[in-house]
């Protein structure tokens, strides 16, 4: 099994995107049962809610169900229990390899745009912009995560 968990600052936008986005690419390669996916969220604002409503009507209008996701915060057991952690941005970079007390849990923790076509270093945080934003994200994670499943098909050679 392969855990991948993907990691934002509130969980209820753009990580639950990364983890509906790279669940559907995981099935559609008929990999779903070597995947563990999920996503939490650096604050704990959010914790328990669905993902924003903006966020779930632009993944609705490209084919993704965000409706059964709820929020939670990561906790330092996720550094062990999973192989890859997927940050957006270089805030939930910094907050994420604080919670870190081994090297080789830091190893495990990237930007999630260090995959893909990209320029951008970040996926950009939707949440006080407007619509546009919210399609930015589907498209960046889209491209990213068809990049880090071949990567990780070939690391782990499923
Ligand atoms: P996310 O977006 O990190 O992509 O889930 C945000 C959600 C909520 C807030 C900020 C970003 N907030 O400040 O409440």
């Amino acid at each position: 099994m392969i855990r991948v968990l993907f990691v934002c600052l509130g969980n209820i936008c753009r990580s639950p995107t990364a983890e509906a986005i790279f669940r559907a690419k995981v099935s559609a390669a008929g990999l779903q049962d070597c995947f563990h996916i999920d996503s939490a969220g650096t604050g704990d604002w959010h914790v328990g809610k669905p993902p924003d409503a903006r966020m779930q009507q632009a993944a609705r209008q490209r084919d993704y169900d965000l409706s059964g996701l709820r929020a939670r915060q990561i906790s330092q057991e996720d550094l062990d229990e999973f192989d890859h952690l997927l940050v957006m941005d270089q805030a939930n970079l910094h907050d994420v390899r604080a919670l870190a007390k081994r090297p080789e849990q830091l190893e495990k923790i990237q930007l999630l745009l260090d995959y893909g076509q990209s320029l951008r270093d970040e996926v950009p945080d939707p949440y006080y912009g407007g619509e546009a934003g919210f399609y930015q994200v589907i498209d960046l994670i889209e491209d990213a995560t068809a990049d880090l499943l071949q990567h990780l098909r070939q690391r782990h050679a499923v």
